[in-house]
């Protein structure tokens, strides 16, 4: 009975996602998490990034909070940089054993701990990394198709044509959300909007420009995976260099 009670739930969201945002209070189904199968990725692989010479500057939580501005004319940051505010947003602190396996910790807020957001980088770099909260690694992907990775990348550029560094998509795998919450869409936007401010504040203690997307980056899911109703495309940010940096250089 309860399982079919987290099915309806989790169609009734699906329906809902390609007409209206489904606003009704959330409600624990009851339904425990399973084990995921992992996503399935394009020949994936394990990236090397050194990025254990990055750490947040010596700025005051006081500072950050008011220093920090959506910066739109950026240029390219290095990758270990940009991968280290990546990594510092979604990292998993602690995972959760028994009962709450599946459940894990971390800098990011999230509904029922479930932290169901990833984020893929984009750059200039042969392939897109995905940051994997698993395994704390980033893996390189191959790209499905090459059309909506290249249109993906126009409608960010379209957006923010003055950013020149790396693209950092939020994606999320909605399947253990829908299994444990109906109405459970407003959870994951606002899960999104806690990965966007933490990133923000992240990039901003290391010394990075960043600027949020109002574009949620449909493109990338479809040039990455295949097609699946549980992924949700949620938005986009850039993070570079700033221009004053780059002026100092
Ligand atoms: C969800 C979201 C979408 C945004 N989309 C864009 C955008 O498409 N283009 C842009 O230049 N700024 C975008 N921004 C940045 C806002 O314009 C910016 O946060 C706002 O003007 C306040 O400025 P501040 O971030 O410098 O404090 C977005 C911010 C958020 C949170």
């Amino acid at each position: 009975m309860l399982a079919a009670t987290a099915g309806d739930a989790a169609s009734t969201t699906r329906r809902c996602r390609q007409s209206a945002l489904d606003l009704t209070d959330p409600r624990p189904t009851g339904a425990t998490i399973h084990m995921r199968e992992p996503l399935n990725w394009n020949e994936p692989e394990t990236a090397v990034i050194e990025i254990s010479g990055q750490h947040l500057s010596g700025l005051s939580l006081a500072s950050v909070l008011r220093t920090r501005r959506s910066r739109r004319t950026l240029s390219e940051a290095p990758l270990e940089d940009v991968a280290f505010v990546v990594r510092e947003t979604l990292r998993t602190d602690f995972l959760g054993a028994d009962h709450n396996s599946g459940r894990k910790r971390k800098a990011v807020v999230s509904a029922g701990a479930l932290h169901p957001i990833k984020g893929v980088l984009i750059g200039r770099e042969p392939r897109p990394l995905v940051y994997d909260d698993d395994g704390d690694r980033f893996i390189s992907v191959e790209v499905r198709d090459r059309r909506q990775f290249d249109e993906f990348r126009e409608a960010c550029r379209a957006v923010v044509p003055t950013a020149n560094g790396h693209w950092v998509a939020l994606v999320a795998d909605t399947r253990e959300l829908e299994r444990l919450y109906m109405h459970c869409d407003s959870l994951l936007w606002r899960d999104a909007g806690a990965v966007i401010q933490t990133m923000a504040f992240i990039a901003e203690a290391a010394g990075l420009a960043f600027c949020p997307l109002g574009i949620l980056g449909h493109q990338l899911l479809r040039a990455l995976l295949p097609s699946d109703p549980a992924l949700v495309a949620l938005g986009v940010v850039a993070i570079g260099r700033s221009e004053a940096d780059q002026k100092a250089s």
